[in-house]
């Protein structure tokens, strides 16, 4: 193929990409579709994202193709919290002060004119030998930088270690600047989510949405390793993530129809308040009823029948096994050990034994037998999510 005619067709990959990451509604599944495109163009083995906040980039999403074949549970490093100060003294720290870009054949070979260091505790905390680094700035249209991506360890065909090349750097360049209008607007999309979720849940200013970030966590995380196991493509499971994140964070919106007095008893409620309470899952799903988009759909089913139970004795209709859809299905699971596992008004939490005996114990009755399992064994992901987003004090 002629080096013009590959050009043409690297262009419109590059358009047809664009355009469907401008699809992508939820700003993890966004940050994971960039970074997986980009890593896929220069066969990258790893890749991280630093979005700014203040005058300190915030990890904000990782992948590491080596790390994920050593281990099962290796998403949990996507639950890490931790933040570099933008300035000269790290890679992306510079890359963000500045706004160009850096290639890096090997970063253990710096030359000594740089401010910059490579911090090699990452590589040896995790194992991991870090080569060729290419980190290149999301920059907004009006020129400001609202993160870094860096992507690392560009492959040949022969598995390989190479420098990324000058066009990797014109090609993610290119698109990491095109990008940064989709995560604005997907940052904004987290935040109108979160407004409807302390207006219809909490009303409650001092909520942060630790709850339904955390059930939205678990949900995706559990989500994707069912989907692993039935053989769902990579693409496939991306864009269900993406909506499932969000259908869930709202599993409890329809709780805008329920009263503070019952919402917010310190206590057991009685029978009649139980009954009000319980029409929430009605009352959430006539919000997304139309049913004009998928997520919309999706929004519906979590809403109504995150409290169905697998053996028919959930509300409120009663449905059974895989008549409750897999999204309620998630849902269900992630809701409860949420619950169980953290303070609420109405209870303090259990202890970390008795919440897994419990889910356990439900398997087959509250629970899908298979969700169970799955839940167990990523459990150290669902871990690193709880203390991820610990409540407010
Ligand atoms: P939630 O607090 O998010 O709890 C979700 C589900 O977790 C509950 O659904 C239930 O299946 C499980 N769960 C939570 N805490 C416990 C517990 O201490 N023991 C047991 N066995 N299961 C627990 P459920 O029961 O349908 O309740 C739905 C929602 O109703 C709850 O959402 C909560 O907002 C409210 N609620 C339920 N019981 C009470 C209560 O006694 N007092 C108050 N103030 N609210 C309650
Ligand atoms: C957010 O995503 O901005 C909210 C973080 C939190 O709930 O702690
Ligand atoms: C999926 O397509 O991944 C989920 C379908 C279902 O709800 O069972
Ligand atoms: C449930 O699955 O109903 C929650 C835990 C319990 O049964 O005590
Ligand atoms: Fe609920
Ligand atoms: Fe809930």
């Amino acid at each position: 193929m002629s080096e013009k005619i590959k050009e043409c067709v690297d262009l419109s990959v590059l358009l047809q990409t664009t355009e469907r990451l401008n699809h992508v509604k939820d700003i993890d599944s966004l940050l994971d579709n960039f970074l997986f495109e980009a890593r896929k163009f220069s066969n990258a083995d790893a890749g991280s994202i630093f979005l700014t906040e203040g005058n300190n980039l915030t990890f904000s999403y990782v992948q590491n193709d080596t790390k994920a074949k050593r281990d099962p549970n290796s998403n949990k490093e996507l639950y890490q919290k931790f933040t570099i100060p933008i300035d000269e003294q790290s890679i992306s720290g510079y890359v963000a002060l500045t706004g160009e870009p850096l290639n890096i054949e090997d970063v253990y070979k710096l030359p000594r004119n740089v401010p910059y260091k490579f911090n090699k505790n990452i590589d040896k905390k995790s194992d991991y030998h870090t080569q060729s680094v290419l980190t290149v700035p999301l920059t907004t249209s009006a020129g400001n930088i609202n993160g870094v991506m860096q992507i690392i360890n560009s492959k040949d065909e022969n598995d390989n270690i190479r420098p990324f090349g000058e066009e990797h750097k014109l090609y993610v360049n290119f698109f990491a600047s095109n990008a940064s209008i989709a995560i604005e607007r997907a940052r904004m999309t987290r935040q109108t989510i979160l407004r409807m979720v302390k207006m219809a849940e909490l009303r409650d200013p001092k909520e942060t949405g630790s709850h339904v970030n955390r059930v939205g966590s678990y949900s995706i995380e559990i989500y994707e390793k069912w989907a692993k196991n039935h053989s769902k493509t990579e693409v496939d499971i991306k864009h269900f993530k993406d909506n499932l994140k969000i259908a869930t964070m709202l599993h409890d919106v329809g709780k805008v129809a329920i009263p503070d007095v019952i919402l917010k008893k310190p206590a057991k409620l009685d029978d009649d308040e139980y009954k009000v309470m319980k029409t929430h899952a009605f009352q959430g799903a006539k919000l997304f009823d139309q049913d004009f988009s998928e997520l919309d759909h999706l929004c519906f089913d979590v809403a109504y029948t995150h409290h169905e139970r697998y053996d028919g004795t959930g509300y409120p209709r009663g449905l059974k096994g895989e008549e409750i859809p897999l999204a309620g299905r998630i849902c269900a699971i992630a809701d409860v050990y949420d619950a169980l596992i953290c303070k609420r008004v109405y209870k303090e939490p259990w202890t970390e034994d008795d919440v897994l005996k419990t889910i356990q114990q439900e398997s087959g009755k509250h629970f899908d037998p298979q969700i169970v399992s799955i839940f167990m064994e990523i459990y150290e992901v669902i871990r690193a999510i709880k203390d991820r987003f610990p409540e407010a004090e």
